[in-house]
Parts: structure tokens; C-alpha cells; sequence
């Protein structure tokens, strides 16, 4: 399965794991001659990478973009582009120890199960650092995102709340709350000396969001929202709006009543049936404790032998000042795309290109479904030889060209179109089976 790519509009596939040579991403449909942002990408990736405070993992890495493709005298050339991170500070050897056994919270365990064999230096594929090639990757689709504004901030740190939203206090947390912050670094400071490690909740808004972003059924908006977070290694649960404390709220409570300037309230965070309402769009996410410690813990070996095992590689003390950046850049992927299938059916005047781009997504995603169907095919086939059926069901293949011939009806496609192409498509697979 190609679950190492985010596939919609655009498509991007990462790669690279923590202690290989370099991480990195293929992103494809950028349009040509878009000056390339490689300082705003340079920038976010600043953002992300380790070192950069007190709680974050004391991994020394530049973090330094490299473009192998897709850019030609600063502008985007419309091939695919090829950024990578090369992997400077890997420590092999850290990670030597524990070849054999699996590290508690971390994927050690599920990814063995699943694969028989995983890089187990620092956590592989499932390691933070896969994170540099998507806020690499959102660089590029900023110019779409035009008055969007993402305001991305901690509103819990372990006991620690915020109680005011204060922007103007600007820290390596992006804690907003003067209040409590001295408090907060103590008690991070506490924890980090015992080697242990924190989690907390994080609250994302963003303003100036049109009405109409998402699309029924699968591909709503908060449902794409949640998948993009969710993605992040260490996130663990998201609401929208109100969320979880809508369960304790009376109908009249919970409504988004309006009035003719708009909503009143905005208890379901600016999505409504998948769809953006225009309201502020807001939702939280919450990030647990980083896995490894510097704390005696049980655990298992390949062989099934209890161990006990304590970490000695370099963690952050609180994975959120390194998610926030990684976050917003899922977020800019998320709404570009919305965007841009937005674009196609709003009565703004298109140019070709845009209709070709879209006619050309289309044909892609016919392509995979036949790929798919093809698959399906060959297994139809294996099935009916093992179980010593017939390959040939006349009666069947009759029922379903009538089906299709109605369902062509409906959505105003001419039958014998239809009907051309299923035949096509019926004698294709009776030649895998
Ligand atoms: C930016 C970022 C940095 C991370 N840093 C660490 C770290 O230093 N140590 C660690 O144990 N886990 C770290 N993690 C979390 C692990 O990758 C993650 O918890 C682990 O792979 C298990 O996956 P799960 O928590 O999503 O189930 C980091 C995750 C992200 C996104």
C-alpha cells in the first residue's frame, strides 16, 4: 500500500528514516515557474529541528535543505521536486543496545509485528525526524494559502493551563500566558532532570478561512484535518469546536444560532457537515509524554524475555514546541487542497490551466481505480481457479451492465459510452484471470 504518500491535490510521498542517510520528499503538481521559497522552507525547518530549546532533543543537526530536482534558476520547473535532509548527527551505536528488544511507547513493537524487520536506530521511519519532509513540503503551497492565518500554541503542559492568550509574549514554548510561565519552565526543568518527560494539549485557529472548504463525504474538512494531525508521531486525540464538552451540552447551548452578520457562537469550530462555515476554524490536538526516558521501564525482548531497560539516547522533555511547526505545515497541506478543489467549483473565472489540471487529476484517479480493479481481477481469478469456478458468468455480467446503464442515466452519461468501456474493461480482466 502507497501509505508513505499524501495523495489529493498535491501529492507528496516522504521518505528516509532517522538514522539512515537522509530524509527527504518527492512533491508533485507544484506549477512551473513559482519562485522557489527555499528561505521560507529553511526557515520552517528551523523551527522543527532539535537543539532549538531547553526541552528539545540535544541531536545536532543542521537541518539544511538540498533540492536534487524540479527547480531550475530559483523557479519551479512543474517536474517532481526532490528535497532531502541529509542525517549528520546519527549515533548508531546509541541505539546498538536495544537491537533486540522493544522500547515501551514507541512503534518498536507494532512495527515488528507488522513488518518482521524495522530500523531500529532511533525509532526508523516512525522517528520525529520523518516529520522534516512535510514541513519541507508545505513551503511550496503558501502562495495558496493567501490571507489564511494559523495561530498554533500550547493551551496545557502537563499540570500547567494557560489562562490568558497574550501573542505578544513570544517564548521557545509558545506558551501565551506570562502568569505561569516562569512556573511552567520550572517544573519542565524538574521533569527533565529526572529524565522523564511531559505531554499536553494544543490549540489550533485559523482566521481570514473562506466558506465551502471540504467536500461530502470522505473528504470533509475536519475529517481530512484529523487524519493530517493524527498522522504526527505522539498525537494521540483531536476535537473540533467544543468537542468532548459538547457531550455535557443541551441542544440550545451547543447551536451555532445566526444572525444576518453571521454566527453568534461558534461551538462547532467553523465546520459544519464536513464543510468550512467561514466562522474561525478551531481545534485542539493532544500530544502525549515522549516515549523515551531516562527512567528504569519494563519491557520484552524479540524473544519474548522480560527486560528491564532504560533509555540513554537524547529525547525532548515535551515533543510540542517540535509538533507546532509540524502541525501548521499539515495544516497548510490540508487547505491548499481544499482550496484548490474549492477553485473548481466556485464561479470564479478559471483559466485552461486550472481545467487542465483538474481534468488531468481526474485521469489519474481513473488510472488508479483501474490499476486497483486489475488487482482485484487477478484475485478473482485465483480464487475461482483454487475453488474450481468458472471464469465466465454471462448471467452476472449482464445484471451489472444493466445496473450501470441506469446509473448512467442518472448522472447523464451517454449508455453506450458507458457500455463501450465496461466491455473494455470486462475483456481486460478476463485476461487475468
Ligand atoms: C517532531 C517530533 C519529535 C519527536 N521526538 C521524540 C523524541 O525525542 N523521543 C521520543 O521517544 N519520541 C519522539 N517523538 C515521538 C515518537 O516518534 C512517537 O511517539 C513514536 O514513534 C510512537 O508513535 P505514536 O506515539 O504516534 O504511537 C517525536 C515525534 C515528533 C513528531
Amino acid at each position: 500500500m502507497k501509505s508513505n504518500s499524501y495523495e489529493r491535490y498535491y501529492g507528496i510521498t516522504t521518505f528516509g528514516e532517522s538514522h539512515g542517510k537522509a530524509i527527504g520528499v518527492v512533491i508533485e503538481d507544484v506549477k512551473p515557474g513559482i519562485d522557489f521559497p527555499y528561505e521560507k522552507i529553511q526557515n520552517a525547518l528551523n523551527k522543527r529541528k532539535p537543539g532549538t530549546g531547553k526541552f528539545s532533543s540535544t541531536r545536532n543537526e543542521k537541518d539544511e535543505i538540498q533540492v536534487l530536482s524540479g527547480v531550475f534558476e530559483g523557479k519551479t520547473t512543474g517536474m517532481p521536486i526532490c528535497l532531502i535532509v541529509y542525517n549528520e548527527d546519527a549515533r548508531e551505536q546509541d541505539y546498538e543496545h536495544l537491537k533486540d528488544l522493544f522500547r515501551p511507547s514507541h512503534a518498536d513493537f507494532s512495527y515488528f509485528k507488522k513488518f518482521k524487520i524495522y530500523d531500529h536506530r532511533g525509532g526508523g521511519r516512525a522517528s520525529g525526524r520523518e516529520t522534516i519532509s512535510r514541513v519541507a513540503a508545505s513551503g511550496l503551497v503558501e502562495n495558496i494559502l493567501e490571507d489564511i492565518k494559523i495561530n498554533i500554541y500550547p493551551i496545557k503542559i502537563g499540570k500547567f493551563e494557560t489562562t490568558q492568550t497574550d501573542l505578544s509574549f513570544q517564548n521557545e514554548l509558545s506558551w501565551y500566558d506570562k502568569t505561569n510561565y516562569k512556573d511552567l519552565i520550572e517544573y519542565l526543568n524538574n521533569i527533565k532532570n529526572e529524565g522523564n518527560s511531559i505531554g499536553g494539549i494544543v490549540e489550533v485557529k485559523v482566521a481570514n478561512i473562506p466558506s465551502g472548504l471540504g467536500d461530502p463525504v470522505f473528504e470533509k474538512l475536519d475529517a481530512n484535518l484529523a487524519k493530517a494531525i493524527l498522522s504526527i508521531g505522539a498525537v494521540k486525540g483531536i476535537e473540533f469546536g467544543n468537542g468532548f464538552k459538547l457531550a455535557a451540552l443541551k441542544g440550545n447551548d451547543a447551536s451555532d444560532q445566526m444572525n444576518k452578520d453571521g454566527f453568534i457562537t461558534n461551538h462547532n469550530g467553523g465546520i459544519l457537515g464536513g464543510i468550512s462555515t467561514g466562522n474561525e476554524l478551531i481545534f485542539r490536538f493532544v500530544v502525549k509524554p515522549t516515549p523515551s526516558i531516562n527512567i528504569i521501564q519494563k519491557t520484552i525482548t524479540k524473544n519474548n524475555e522480560e527486560v528491564e531497560f532504560k533509555s540513554h539516547g537524547r529525547h525532548d522533555t515535551c515533543i510540542i514546541p517540535r509538533i507546532i511547526p509540524v502541525a501548521k505545515a499539515m495544516i497548510k497541506l490540508v487547505l491548499a487542497d481544499a482550496l484548490s478543489f474549492q477553485k473548481l467549483i466556485s464561479n470564479n473565472k478559471l483559466e485552461l490551466t486550472d481545467y487542465r489540471e483538474a481534468i488531468d487529476k481526474i485521469d489519474e484517479d481513473i488510472l488508479i481505480a483501474l490499476g486497483r480493479r486489475q488487482k482485484i481481477s487477478e484475485l478473482i481469478g485465483r480464487f475461482k481457479q483454487e475453488n474450481k469456478l468458472p471464469i465466465e458468468n454471462k448471467d452476472r455480467e449482464e445484471k451489472l451492465m444493466n445496473k450501470l446503464k441506469q446509473k448512467a442515466k442518472l448522472w447523464d452519461i451517454d449508455e453506450s459510452f458507458v457500455a463501450n468501456i465496461w466491455d473494455i474493461i470486462i475483456s481486460e480482466s478476463k485476461k487475468r484471470q
